[in-house]
């Protein structure tokens, strides 16, 4: 009777003990979760051990005999899910082990560990994460949602999101994250969920379909005149966009297009470039007028995608030595210099095995030099940089650094500029001669008819007479 009230206090007291005893687990849907269940030591007989799930009874059962059952519910097909780790049974350790768990199983589940007359309880909360999104691969500008689901929900959790491991801006505790689909949400993203001293995480992955390079409207390209340059327009790896086509939009339209107004040396890759992904175009040869802004357009499973980019031009501005001055001034000039935030000259200089090395770096927009240095012949680059590094370089030769025989440094628009002008004197000349012909022949006609001429005048003459007479009647 007296070991009977014993054996019940020591029970009242490991069961209270227990139930105090409530740990919380998260696992991500698919993963494996542990579930605890720790004793201190025990002697080494086999304790009886059950795992119960509260909504759906008995998991795993071991008797004393050393015979294990299964709960029918996690016997599915041969694919056992629940395992128990019996190299851990000396030291106390009962844990249970849920191979890819399903939002199915989150819940609470116990352990009743009974050894001889002590008797063993633990809690423990069995929470699933899980990230779903609404389309693994949105095409460009479709609404997108991602949303974080903790299956049984904790409440009281904080809600983070990280995508590719870093914070997602603008940050939110919201469980699901709504938003258009552009690049920058490519990655994976993961929900962190903090509830008391536990974090659970889920993540998946997204892949925006659309123009990845540039990977945002009004990406600048820069190239200096004459140069050939790149305009760059690649999808999604794997992607095969129809009907692709480059317009250039009207100056002052976001939208509009310019119609046939495509610069001279432009080229589309078109639908035979190796990878159908890529539909970059090329300009040749960039002259100032072909600034401005381009749109690369083509159909991605029935929907429009486009990308609006903008050619930068730059070129070299020189001011023309005056007679007084042994200097010329260079100045470096963008179309646009809103990402610009750094100039710098430098002499390209090349030695007698033709390579090429660099002088030291000139900052600033503008360089001055002397016209009658020899040092100072041969090209000049001037570089620019935004605050991401190098955005491009323009260059410019010096010829003749003579200032004193005429000739001017020259450079290639310099050249184009004095051939119209010899054109246009040489137009001029020619109209002149033309019209001292002209004015030649013309006298020339007169004199090959006097006789003609006299007939004319006697006429005249005899008409001016009568009128005279009637006038005296
Ligand atoms: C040209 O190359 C040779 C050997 O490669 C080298 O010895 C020489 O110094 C070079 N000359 C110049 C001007 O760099
Ligand atoms: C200018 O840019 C071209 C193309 O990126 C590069 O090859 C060249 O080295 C640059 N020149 C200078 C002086 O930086």
């Amino acid at each position: 009777m007296l070991l009977g009230y014993f054996l019940f206090g020591v029970m009242t007291f490991h069961l209270s003990g227990a139930q105090s005893e409530v740990s919380e687990v998260f696992a991500e849907a698919g993963s494996q979760a542990v579930l605890p269940c720790k004793c201190s030591r025990l002697s080494a007989r086999i304790p009886a051990i059950i795992w119960r799930k509260a909504d759906k009874g008995t998991v795993w059962r071991k008797e004393k005999s050393g015979l294990e059952f299964w709960g029918s519910d996690w016997l599915s097909k041969g694919n056992q899910r629940v395992r128990w780790p019996h190299y851990q049974l000396e030291s106390g350790d009962f844990s249970l082990q849920i191979n890819n768990v399903r939002e199915e199983d989150g819940g609470v589940y116990s352990c009743r560990v009974e050894h001889g007359f002590q008797v063993i309880e633990k809690t423990v909360t069995l929470r699933i994460t899980k990230v779903s999104v609404s389309s693994p691969a949105p095409i460009w500008g479709n609404d997108v949602s991602i949303t974080c689901s903790v299956t049984p929900w904790p409440q009281g959790a904080l809600v983070r999101w990280t995508l590719n491991d870093s914070p997602f801006e603008p940050r939110t505790m919201q469980t699901a994250v709504r938003e258009k689909a552009t690049g920058r949400l490519t990655g994976t993203w993961t929900c962190l969920v903090a509830y008391k001293d536990q974090e659970g995480r889920a993540s998946a992955t997204l892949s925006v379909k659309g123009v990845i390079h540039p990977p945002d409207d009004d990406a600048k390209v820069y190239a200096a005149v004459g140069s050939a340059v790149t305009l760059p327009c690649v999808f999604s790896p794997g992607l095969i966009p129809s009907d692709p086509l480059w317009e250039k939009l009207k100056p002052g339209y976001l939208y509009k297009p310019a119609p046939g107004r495509l610069p001279a040396s432009f080229s589309a890759s078109g639908p035979l470039s190796a990878l159908a992904s890529d539909q970059s175009a090329r300009l040749n040869e960039v002259a100032l007028e072909d600034e401005g802004r381009y749109r690369c357009s083509a159909t991605i499973e029935g929907q429009r995608v486009t990308r609006n980019m903008r050619l930068v031009v730059a070129k070299v501005h020189s001011s023309a030595p005056s007679q007084n001055t042994s200097s010329v001034t260079l100045t470096c000039q963008l179309a646009d210099t809103g990402e610009v935030t750094k100039y710098e000259w430098v002499h390209v200089i090349y030695d007698l095995n033709g390579s090429r090395s660099v002088g030291p770096i000139l900052e600033g927009k503008s360089l001055s030099i002397s016209t009658t240095s020899e040092g100072n012949r041969g090209e000049w680059a001037c570089r620019f940089y935004g605050k991401d590094g190098l955005l491009g370089n323009v260059t410019y030769h010096v010829q003749q650094m003579s200032g004193l025989s005429g000739e001017k440094p020259g450079s290639v628009s310099h050249n184009t500029a004095a051939a119209v002008g010899l054109s246009f004197l040489l137009l001029v000349m020619l109209l002149i001669l033309a019209q001292i012909y002209k004015n030649h022949q013309r006298r020339k006609g007169i004199f090959q008819y006097p006789a003609l001429e006299t007939i004319v005048h006697t006429v005249s003459n005899e008409r001016e007479e009568r009128e005279r007479n009637t006038v005296k009647k």
